[in-house]
């Protein structure tokens, strides 16, 4: 079949490699240039494991290209995706100016009929929206046919986008027809070989099951964060009511890990819409409210700890970070807690040494001035970034911090002490190893002789 996927950020470089890589024919559209030009190069501007090397050997056989031009990159395509980003408005809600933006150009450009299909989440009564926008179009350009738009969230993970794409836990599609859901089916059937996953249901309902989905894991995570906040004040580890709860089928064991907060490009910005959809509709949210509050003081928590160990002085103390990515396996910063932690860091004036396998250059962009004053220092080896240390503050939980050396860790820091941010060490491992380690909701372990400075 042939495609067009309009953007080309973490969802649309996926969905367009993922969908030439079952033989489909693909443009991916992205309306910015530079993009264009690197990603045509087989540059891949994200890091997102699997993806690159996927993406080179279709553009190599020409059966995905990217342009930056929307009247070429879609002529003759069947099905038109749309994967541009729905950011936070001003008021919360989502910001649709690039899905409408979007509709505006197809109504403009389209010379043949074609399902236009929504990937990126927005709210309740986009697909309308955007079909009213581009019909509207059609007709005052004298166009005889009319388009439809269905609505297709996407689930995938950063970190595993490839084969979540490759194999969903299921599809979810929402159509107000039979042809467009025939469509959507024939072309999801090969990633659905082994048993079927396609949900079916209304439009609208396809758009709220992606925010119900996001909210409700936001959910889980700040139900625990807020279990850890009382664990802590009684004595409790976080941890082994995590694994008590957790082998409890009707419960689970994913996403329910304490932890310095989410963040990402997703949850937080995905409740917030959500929360405003509920206020627009004289409806109050109060769960929801509660899990961004939460949130919001968890990723406040680090510094909290911190602070309160070097009774409330961060001058001329040198703090260490572990991960800055929002989690493992990507490189986005977007809401990541390390954000949080780092600026009211550098604003306390503490020098801060920061450790992550993909994500220093986003951050380096940031923080051009601290960078180059030496209050901040960046690199990828996380025992660099330890010497001198009068603590290691362990945010994004890569793989490779999970069992570092940790007698060398404690030779190279001035001071031996652990904050764990995501619960990843045995607190008394880490205290035998004469740290003194505190994580999320747990009692605090070992000891640390006091700090000279
Ligand atoms: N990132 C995720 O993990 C994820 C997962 C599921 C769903 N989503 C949803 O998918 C959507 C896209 O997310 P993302 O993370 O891929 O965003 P992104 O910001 O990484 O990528 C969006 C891309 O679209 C391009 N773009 C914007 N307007 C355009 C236009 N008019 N024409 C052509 N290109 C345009 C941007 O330049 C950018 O490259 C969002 O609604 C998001 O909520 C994201």
């Amino acid at each position: 079949m042939r495609l067009s996927v309009v953007g080309a950020g973490y969802v649309g470089l996926v969905t367009a490699s993922c969908f030439a890589e079952m033989g489909n024919h693909v443009v991916c559209i992205e309306h910015d240039p530079f993009r264009v030009a690197r990603l045509s190069r087989g540059e891949i501007p994200i890091y997102e494991p699997g993806l690159e090397s996927m993406l080179k050997s279709h553009l190599a056989s020409g059966q995905l290209s990217f342009t930056a031009d929307m009247a070429e990159g879609v002529r003759g395509a069947s099905a038109i995706f749309i994967a541009v980003g729905t950011p936070t408005g001003e008021d919360g809600s989502a910001d649709l100016s690039h899905v409408l933006a979007v509709a505006e150009q197809l109504g403009q450009c389209l010379t043949s009929a074609c399902l236009i299909v929504d990937k990126s989440t927005v709210p309740v009564g986009t697909a309308e929206r955007v079909e009213q926008r581009i019909n509207q179009r059609l007709g005052e350009r004298g166009m005889k046919f009319r388009i439809r738009v269905a609505s297709n969230p996407e689930f995938l993970k950063e970190g595993s986008a490839v084969e979540d794409f490759m194999r969903p836990d299921r599809v979810v599609l929402g159509c107000s027809d039979t042809a467009s859901s025939e469509l959507l089916r024939r072309l999801y059937a090969p990633f659905l070989r082994n048993h079927e996953r396609v949900l079916q249901m209304s439009v609208r309902a396809a758009e709220f099951t992606k925010y119900a989905a996001n909210a409700f894991l936001a959910t889980k995570i700040s139900f625990m964060n807020e279990m850890a906040g009382l664990c802590a004040r009684l004595g409790v580890d976080i941890e082994d009511v995590r694994r008590g709860i957790g082998s409890d089928r009707r419960i689970g064991t994913h996403f329910i890990y304490a932890g310095c907060g989410y963040g990402g490009s997703c949850f937080p910005k995905d409740v917030r819409a959500l929360i405003r959809t509920a206020e627009l509709q004289g409806f109050e949210p109060a769960i929801l409210r509660a899990v961004e509050a939460r949130n919001a003081l968890q990723k406040t928590l680090l510094l909290q700890d911190l602070r309160e160990h070097f009774n409330g002085h961060f001058q001329g103390r040198v703090v260490t970070l572990w991960g800055l990515s929002f989690k493992p396996g990507t490189d986005d910063l977007r809401e990541a807690p390390s954000l949080v932690l780092l600026d009211a860091l550098l604003a306390a004036g503490a020098r801060v040494q920061a450790c992550d396998p993909v994500a220093c250059s986003g951050v380096a962009k940031r923080y051009a001035d601290e960078l180059a004053s030496g209050q901040l220092r960046l690199d990828e080896s996380p025992y660099a970034m330890v010497e001198g240390a009068d603590a290691l503050v362990l945010v994004t939980e890569w793989k490779q911090f999970r069992q570092p050396d940790f007698a060398r860790v404690r030779r190279l820091m001035r001071m031996p002490v652990l904050f764990d941010g995501r619960n990843i060490y045995d607190p008394s491992e880490i205290a035998e190893q004469g740290f003194l380690y505190r994580g999320i909701g747990r009692p605090q372990a070992g000891h640390c002789k006091a700090s000279a400075a």
